[in-house]
């Protein structure tokens, strides 16, 4: 990997680049890859648009985070299993899946070898899907209609998960964005052209004045560009 700014570098750590200053409290990132046409997904997944440099950009992400949060329906699309990451204290990172509906497979990847995510869910969610996971993930109800993703990430870092890095999808981020929680935003950009039907990284209603982004860093490697924009 070499590094394009703040300062041209032949090589670059991106574990020291994407590491957080020491001493920071709260800090909400997402990462997202896009091919260069703006497309998120290829047939439905985004692992069509990712290569070995991308596959290193997000491990080093997933390693720096105390909590994953992800939306339902990127679990089902992506068929998610346990983070396998570990990060400097020996631990994996916990991983929190934003669903309304709570249609999970209590039998799927997800919930393999006895891995016990959080769901965060509303209070609209259906009693049969409820009690159906509440066996093998811990259920946090917050919000009415829909999940409240401020209140959310407050409880979440009341229960020291305050570092957390957000896999997407363009639904769930859009949410978060439109409830200002976003800090950081680390785009792949994909060397392809893609065209389709596909989302754009934010999927929701229009962002009025949306953020002016500041890009801290730019990183590239086998013509894959790595950006961090700080938000706001
Ligand atoms: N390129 C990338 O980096 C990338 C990253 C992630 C995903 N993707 C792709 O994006 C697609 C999936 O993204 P998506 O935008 O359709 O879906 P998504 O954001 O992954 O998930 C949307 C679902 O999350 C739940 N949700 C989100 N916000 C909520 C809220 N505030 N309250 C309650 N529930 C909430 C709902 O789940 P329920 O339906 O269960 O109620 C909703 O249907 C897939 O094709 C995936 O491959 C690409």
């Amino acid at each position: 990997v070499r590094q394009l700014l703040p300062a041209p570098a032949a090589t670059a750590d991106p574990a020291a680049v994407y590491a957080l200053p020491p001493g920071t409290d709260r800090h909400v990132r997402a990462n997202m890859v896009a091919s260069v046409d703006g497309a998120t997904a290829v047939h439905g997944r985004s692992r069509g648009l990712a290569g070995p440099a991308d596959l290193a950009v997000f491990q080093t992400l997933r390693r720096l985070a105390d909590l994953i949060l992800v939306g339902a329906q990127t679990v089902r699309a992506e068929d998610y299993g346990p983070p396998r990451q570990v990060r400097a204290d020996g631990s994996r990172p916990v991983l929190a899946v934003v669903s309304r509906s709570l249609d999970l497979d209590p039998g799927s990847r997800l919930f393999a070898a006895g891995h016990r995510p959080l769901i965060l869910t509303c209070a609209s969610a259906p009693a049969g899907g409820r009690s159906q996971l509440a066996p093998v993930a811990d259920l946090l109800e917050i919000g009415d209609d829909r999940v409240d993703l401020v209140a959310a990430l407050d409880q979440l870092a009341d229960r020291g998960y305050r570092h957390v890095l957000c896999e997407g999808g363009p639904r769930l981020l859009g949410d978060l964005m439109a409830a200002g929680r976003l800090d950081e935003l680390d785009l792949t950009v994909s060397p392809q052209l893609v065209a389709g039907p596909s989302a754009r990284l934010l999927n929701g209603p229009m962002l009025p004045g949306g953020p002016r982004l500041r890009l801290a860093t730019l990183l590239e490697d086998d013509d894959f560009l790595f950006a961090r924009y700080l938000v706001g």
